[in-house]
């Protein structure tokens, strides 16, 4: 009868142990798939083949177990890298050590990993990958992806370059387009504006010199995926401006020499990813620029508003866009070189 209950315990022990592992295994955290993509984005770069950080490597079973107590499975408390990644942003030790910190989901991740045994795949290597795309700020034509234009506009462009227009894409087997009118100077009037209205394919275009007015630039609003705009050496005014406030992705705008001041660059406030503005010989003031370099942070981080009071400067900058100052500041950030070249143009 004792033998008997006793067998019966252990069997019904041994069934229920048998249970929960198995109930444990299916919601255990999975190194590959869960903690490996963390570490590959976010540690791996400063604690792997390249850079051992702190004498570290994160980026396989042997070196991560390697030193006592930076991981310990079942030991959360005992594991440093735990203690380090829940750390304050700014605290002398807090990892990773620069840039973001992990998110409460990941944290919360590798919390549940450790507490489970903190289980490493042998043969499992972790490897630095760059943040996701998403999270870089793309610009320009890269951020917009493909376009398939309509046949509609197909047509309309065909029309425009058969009257002389200039409007080519702006890489092979891209549709993005580019239309530079100034090559056609005062032939150029709103009236011409009229047909590019509907030409959602434009990223990039050029109205230097032309004959367009306030009044033209109606006929831009609906060109949405502008990207830079020039309208040096026209007659447009403050009140022109007022039709380009939609054009969310503009990031370069040329105002050189035309009778814009303060007022108009009011409407240019929304415009987020404006990364160069130009307004030498304008009506323009140093108060009404850093005014707009307030609501638009991006501006300043990145060419900023040319003010370039003397006149006498114009035709240099013409020439030569990247002053000494300006350079200085290319040499800090890669990005920078985009917008030389995209000035030259
Ligand atoms: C930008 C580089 C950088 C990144 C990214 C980074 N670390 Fe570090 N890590 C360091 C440096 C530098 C040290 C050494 C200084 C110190 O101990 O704080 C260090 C030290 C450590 C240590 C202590 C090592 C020891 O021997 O005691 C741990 C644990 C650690 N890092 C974990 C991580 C984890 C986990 C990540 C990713 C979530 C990460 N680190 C991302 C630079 C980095």
């Amino acid at each position: 009868m004792k033998t008997s209950s006793l067998l019966s315990l252990a069997l019904s022990m041994g069934i229920v142990g048998l249970f929960s592992s198995a109930g444990q295994a299916g919601a255990k955290v999975d190194f590959v798939k869960e903690i490996k993509p963390i570490l590959d984005q976010n540690c791996i770069k400063c604690h792997g083949p390249e850079k051992q950080k702190g004498k570290l490597r994160l980026d396989s079973k042997e070196a991560a177990f390697k030193k006592e107590g930076i991981l310990v499975g079942g030991a959360v408390d005992k594991s440093d890298l735990f203690r380090r990644i829940t750390l304050p942003k700014g605290h002398d030790d807090v990892m990773p050590s620069e840039g973001d910190l992990l998110t409460k989901a990941q944290i919360d991740l590798i919390k549940t990993w450790i507490s489970e045994g903190a289980d490493w795949p042998a043969g499992a290597i972790a490897a630095a990958t760059p943040a996701p795309e998403a999270a870089k700020p793309k610009s320009g034509v890269e951020a917009l992806g493909e376009y398939k234009p309509k046949p509609e506009e197909l047509q309309a462009i065909e029309k425009l370059q058969a009257s002389g227009i200039n409007i080519l894409p702006v890489a092979m087997n891209v549709n993005w387009r580019d239309a530079n009118l100034s090559l056609l100077g005062t032939n150029v009037t709103d009236e011409t504006l009229v047909q590019l209205k509907s030409l959602k394919s434009l990223v990039g275009l050029n109205l230097r010199n032309t004959r367009v007015t306030d009044k033209g630039l109606a006929n831009l609003k609906g060109l949405e995926n502008l990207i830079s705009l020039n309208l040096a050496g026209t007659a447009v005014t403050d009140a022109g401006l007022s039709n380009l406030k939609d054009l969310s992705k503009l990031e370069y705008l040329n105002l050189y020499g035309t009778g814009v001041s303060d007022a108009g660059l009011s409407s240019l406030k929304g415009l987020k990813h404006l990364r160069a503005l130009y307004v030498w010989q304008t009506k323009v003031t140093e108060a009404g620029a850093a005014e707009l370099q307030k609501s638009l942070p991006g501006l300043k981080a990145n060419r900023g508003i040319d003010l370039a009071a003397l006149a006498k400067k114009e035709e240099k900058k013409e020439e030569k866009p990247a002053d000494k100052k300006d350079e200085k500041k290319d040499e800090k950030k890669e990005e920078k070189k985009g917008d030389k070249k995209e000035e030259k143009k």
